[in-house]
């Protein structure tokens, strides 16, 4: 295993991913982790991330001295390299022409870290400090024109330091160089195979709940479908599912959950229809905030209902993926919207968490469940808010609103696969405006709604751009939607990224 520990680096969650992409599994840390307790986890190597200060500044972020004394391989990448530099001796400044971007390596030892590679090579590069003097006993492996130290180690005592980034894809030979580091300096057997994840899964699900009762609450996505399979997997009929269909999600998407569970897993499966229950409470609600909140209590109390009859339930399952423990842990955010999920569920329910997922990115975690053998369209599934369409109908939710905007986004999603984009798009969904406008069918005037199109790429919602969808594409889709929808007269394309916009309309 190898810790990653994270100065604040734009990238350093990359690292982690990298690190996991070549089969060796990875965890991003604070950097201010006891040495005692990395110790403690007994790593195979030690990566320092990069970071946005300046490793001599006042207040700069900084390991315990010790850490350098620890028996385990470290490579340090950019702050990570200048602060490994610092700690044993070396000297790191301000460099005369700082490096943003591409730069050309000039690598002059292939003995460590650039085995296999070139020596020219194009790295990605973004610093304005770099070693001036490597510390006594390092050997300089590569230079660019303005840079004389760009990467140093000291193979003997397994310590390497490279101010590039081999974790961004611009850099060219970045793969083989944490590969050298991975295989060669550290020892890691590629083993963090889907098939090796889902073992050490269910093991663990085994041995947390034993032969106690278990709950999980399915909403459709994968990320929830997929932990519900692995607990499965482990404990068998102990497990009992919840669908609560609320009567918001997309077109044919609950007999698609009922058909990948109940009839075809043999998971046990509670299919509560709740949808007037729902749409009740909605009634004349235009609020985004107030949707959020009637539909999580709403969710819960279904939940909660259903739950009280499955006898001696002690855990509930949760899909926390690696991303959120990590966002939780450092994100400091201003509340744009209250993100309903069912983790309000264990404090009212009094139930104790399993989250088989917690260790998994998202792309890993489709991986798994491709394993697990889950249908195709379920493993690929975009994101989708719990709140559902209510939160894309705009303003007042009704039966017949929802109709509308339903047969809009299925004519939308259909044309997207078909145009082969679904997977490239993070999401990409109608919504319906509160308004209507002027048009004129077969000679008549129509006053109907217009439909917009959001289609949006992102890495992980925190940002996103919109997509640049074919002429084509758009045009089809626009005249589809207004031949086959009726109470649609017209197709908008939002073209606002995040920020300023979000990805949702509420
Ligand atoms: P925004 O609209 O804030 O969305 O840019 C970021 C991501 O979160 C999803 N989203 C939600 N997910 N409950 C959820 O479970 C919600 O209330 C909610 N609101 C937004 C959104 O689809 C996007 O993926």
């Amino acid at each position: 295993m190898i810790l990653v520990l994270d100065f604040g680096g734009q990238y350093s969650q990359l690292i982690a991913r990298r690190v996991r992409e070549c089969r060796v599994f990875s965890e991003m840390i604070p950097y201010d982790t006891p040495v005692e307790e990395i110790r403690r986890r007994n790593p195979e190597g030690i990566i320092l991330s990069g970071g946005p200060n300046s490793v001599y500044g006042e207040g700069a972020p900084r390991v315990e001295d010790d850490l350098f004394d620890l028996d385990v391989p470290m490579l340090g990448i950019c702050y990570g390299m200048q602060h490994m530099a610092l700690s044993l001796g070396g000297e790191v400044g301000a460099v005369q022409i700082r490096e943003y971007g591409r730069s050309d390596l000039l690598v002059k030892d292939h003995e460590g870290l650039f085995a296999g590679t070139p020596d020219g090579q194009k790295a990605w590069t973004s610093h304005g400090d770099a070693v001036l003097a490597a510390p006594e006993g390092f050997t300089v492996t590569a230079e660019t024109p303005s840079v004389p130290i760009i990467a140093f180690e000291e193979p003997e005592r397994g310590r390497f330091g490279v101010q590039f980034h081999p974790e961004v894809r611009h850099t060219e030979y970045g793969m083989e160089i944490l590969k050298n580091f991975l295989f060669e300096a550290c020892g890691c057997k590629p083993d963090w195979t889907p098939v090796n994840i889902i073992t050490d899964a269910v093991e663990r699900i085994r041995a947390q709940v034993g032969e106690r009762k278990v709950i999980c609450g399915l909403s459709g996505g994968v990320d929830s479908s997929t932990a519900a399979m692995l607990v499965h997997r482990a404990i068998g009929d102990n497990l009992t599912c919840v669908f609560v269909d609320h009567g918001l999600l997309r077109q044919n998407e609950a007999e698609q959950v009922i058909e990948a569970f109940g009839e075809n897993s043999e998971v046990p499966l509670i299919h509560v229809d709740s949808k007037g229950r729902f749409l009740d409470k909605l009634a004349g609600v235009t609020d985004p905030e107030a949707k959020r909140k009637i539909i999580g209590e709403e969710f819960i109390r279904t939940f909660e209902e259903e739950a009280r009859g499955i006898e001696d339930a002690t855990f509930l399952v949760q899909g926390t993926l690696y991303s959120d423990v990590i966002e939780s842990g450092t994100r400091d955010a201003a509340k744009i919207k209250s993100h309903h999920n069912v983790g309000g569920l264990p404090e009212v329910m009094d139930l104790d968490l399993v989250e088989p997922l917690r260790n998994l990115f998202k792309d890993e975690v489709r991986v798994v469940a491709a394993e697990l053998g889950m249908p195709e369209r379920l493993v690929w599934r975009q994101p989708f808010p719990g709140p559902g369409l209510a939160i894309r109908v705009i303003g007042d939710v009704t039966a017949e609103r929802l109709e509308i905007l339903r047969r809009a986004d299925a004519v939308l999603q259909e044309e997207i696969r078909a145009a082969g984009l679904y997977r490239d798009l993070w999401q990409s969904f109608a919504v319906l405006p509160a308004i209507h406008s002027v048009g004129v069918m077969g000679d008549a005037r129509t006053y109907a709604y217009p439909v917009v199109i959001r289609a949006v790429t992102s890495d992980d919602a925190m940002t996103a751009d919109w997509a640049r969808l074919p002429y084509d594409l758009l045009e089809k889709i626009s005249n589809r939607i207004i031949n086959e929808v009726p109470g649609v007269n017209r197709v908008a394309l939002d073209i606002t990224s995040k920020p300023p916009g979000t990805i949702e309309w509420e």
